[in-house]
């Protein structure tokens, strides 16, 4: 089957326009994962699944992770997060995340192994508000010019989950906003090294079977660059941060009731604009561990 589709910027964004996803075939399923390997981000509307179908077409890309800052699961299936501003009658939240502005960020990139394939279904979602954006880390990386590209083909970054201080100057200059990782305590700082120890990835990743390259850090998690003394490796990354975060990269995704993202950490950065938080917004989302035989895992 040959789907229909429409491009949603010039850098990233496929919108698949006759796919249900209740009902793929073996064949639509490779080619819809073909689109996925081909563009970082696809987009399909008016859908209507089932927690089990979601689960199910989730699991077609691999296994689902179940553990994730920052989001709550579904009381029934713990591979089912919620995310929204919603509480129960007795005043607990139902999701994670709530209502305000989430700074740039790759998910999970301070896990060893990230589950890197985000599925986001917007249940209820207020229009022309709490919009996504994203940017694409693929197309930076083939701007790069040559000296950074050959620079970032063989460094490793250090990631970590908390940090007393905000990392890159994009987030010092961002100190007002949401700074959702910071860390009160030198104690607290511990509890959270033992549980998610500093970890090391590759900065450029490359999909072996499309060749596609993309930059892999993250402006508030990636701390240093192995080999380099940190005050280097902040201006690298704060480098890369200005050569990635630009309009001609970013897609802005306003959403609708029914709309299912589907995208991939290792080539995106996101960040959720903040919303009224009277308006109720709730979304269901899986994370997958992607199969390294069809795509970049960091
Ligand atoms: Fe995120």
């Amino acid at each position: 089957m040959i789907f229909h589709t429409r491009t949603l910027s010039d850098n990233l964004g496929l919108e698949i326009l006759d796919l249900d996803l209740s009902n793929i075939d073996e064949s639509s399923f490779e080619r819809l994962r073909a689109l996925w390997q081909q563009n970082p981000l696809l987009l399909l509307r008016r859908q209507n699944p089932t927690d089990e179908e979601f689960l199910g077409f989730s699991r077609r890309f691999g296994e689902i992770d179940v553990v994730i800052g920052g989001s709550r699961p579904s009381t029934q299936n713990p591979e089912l997060l919620y995310v929204s501003n919603l509480s129960t009658s007795d005043g607990k939240p139902i999701g994670g995340l709530g209502n305000s502005e989430l700074v740039w960020h790759t998910d999970q990139i301070y896990r060893e192994n990230p589950a890197t394939g985000s599925i986001f279904y917007g249940v209820e979602m207020p229009p022309g508000t709490g919009k996504t954006s994203f940017c694409s880390t693929a197309a930076a990386y083939d701007a790069l010019p040559t000296r950074l590209k050959n620079r970032v083909d063989d460094l490793k970054s250090i990631c970590r989950y908390g940090t007393k201080k905000p990392l890159s100057s994009l987030m010092r200059s961002q100190i007002d906003k949401t700074w959702r990782r910071s860390v009160k305590s030198q104690e607290e700082l511990k509890v959270i090294e033992k549980r998610t120890p500093p970890v090391s990835h590759r900065m450029a990743l490359e999909n072996q079977i499309t060749g596609q390259k993309s930059l892999y850090f993250s402006p508030n998690h990636t701390e240093t660059i192995e080999g380099l003394d940190h005050d280097l490796g902040q201006e690298l990354i704060d480098e890369l941060i200005e050569n990635t975060i630009r309009d001609d990269f970013i897609y802005i995704h306003d959403w609708r009731n029914g709309d299912i993202i589907l995208w991939d950490n290792a080539r995106l950065l996101h960040r959720r604009d903040s919303f009224d938080n009277t308006l109720p917004r709730f979304a269901k989302r899986t994370s997958v561990f992607m199969n390294p035989n069809y795509f970049a895992v960091p």
